[in-house]
């Protein structure tokens, strides 16, 4: 039989992703991580979920074609189809996954599919040596943050979650904001270099709670306010980081001590941000934690990610032809 090759395509929100993983002795191999990221919405300041199920559809096939070319592979070479069912916006979704399952029934393969979030998770244990079970798993996107404790592939329990906006979404609204542009993590990230975090005072989120929630909304509002009156916006960017910064690696580590965890991995666009991986580094050494980030080109949205988390579904016969896409999936 031919040797396990899984196809990965996520089209959740603007980036059209599709990977190849291949089953080595080793372990996975990320042979081909092919992403098209969508210019059309940068003059929207936001996404426009019509212009995305569009430009998917365009870009689709010429993003597996790079993807199999980078990989040095045929599509027939392919065992297993993935792609995310959920969450994201609907008609993106529907696009990849429906262009998925056309693809394994052409091939004849499986076909599953995969939560958005899993691919993300999956994407930070891609290299290195397995990690052990349980681990804590901190998922910070532009849509989501959500902290898992996985008990093992595919067996995630939620410990806590944002209450009100995402760390992205609020890098992304502080960011549009002081004018720095969309996407706004980055912007931030390289406005706060220059900034002066102790210049802006801006409150904790949810100081002294005694579970593992998130806030940004207050702090977003507070950054507003000192806006307002006339705060240096790479002084308010380096304060609204650090705060942003600190509330995800404290409420993670307290999580970690609580349950007995010494095993981290934090994943997600936001997961590229440079303060996050250094606070995340300086905490691991403190408290004797192992913390996992994905890889570079990993962070962001990608179908690679998506076919490492289908890895768990090789030895299994069954299928999704049947998964609808769904644009508010639950994980677990
Ligand atoms: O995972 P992702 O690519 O897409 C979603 O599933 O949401 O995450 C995108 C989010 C955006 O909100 C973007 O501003 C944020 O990740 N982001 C960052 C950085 N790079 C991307 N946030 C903070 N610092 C960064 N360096
Ligand atoms: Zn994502």
């Amino acid at each position: 039989s031919k040797p396990p090759l899984i196809l990965g395509i996520d089209t959740s929100c603007d980036d059209t992703g599709v990977g190849l993983v291949a089953l080595e002795d080793g372990g996975p191999r990320v042979l081909a991580n092919a992403v098209y990221s969508q210019s059309v919405h940068r003059s929207y300041g936001g996404v426009m979920p019509e212009l995305a199920s569009r430009e998917h559809v365009e870009r689709i096939r010429p993003t597996l074609d790079a993807a199999l070319e980078e990989a040095g592979v045929r599509l027939q070479d392919v065992t297993l189809v993935a792609a995310t069912r959920g969450p994201g916006l609907v008609g993106a979704l529907l696009v990849g996954l429906t262009y998925a399952k056309g693809l394994a029934q052409g091939l004849g393969v499986p076909f599953r599919a995969v939560h958005h979030l899993e691919g993300h998770i999956a994407a930070a244990a891609a290299e290195g040596e397995p990690l052990e079970y349980p681990h804590l798993a901190l998922v910070v996107s532009g849509g989501h943050t959500h902290l898992f404790d996985v008990h093992g592939p595919g067996d995630y329990r939620l410990v806590g979650a944002t209450r009100d906006d995402a760390a992205g979404e609020a890098f992304d609204k502080v960011a549009r904001l002081i004018g720095l542009g969309y996407p706004g993590g980055p912007a931030i990230s390289r406005a706060a270099e220059n900034g002066d975090a102790s210049a802006v005072e801006l409150p904790r989120p949810l100081q002294g709670q005694k579970g593992f929630d998130f806030s940004f909304s207050g702090l977003k509002t507070a950054a507003l306010l000192a806006h307002r009156a006339g705060a240096r916006p790479e002084d308010l960017a380096a304060a609204f980081q650090a705060r942003a910064v600190e509330a995800l690696v404290t409420t993670t580590r307290r999580a970690a001590v609580a349950l007995e965890r010494r095993a981290i991995v934090v994943s997600g666009g936001v997961a590229a941000n440079r303060a996050l991986r250094e606070a995340f580094a300086d905490t691991a050494r403190r408290y004797r934690l192992e913390v996992r980030f994905p890889p570079g080109r990993l962070n962001t949205d990608n179908g690679a990610m998506i076919a490492l988390s289908a890895l768990r579904f090789l030895h299994d016969s069954a299928s999704d032809a049947d998964f609808e896409a769904d644009a508010e999936a639950y994980l677990p």
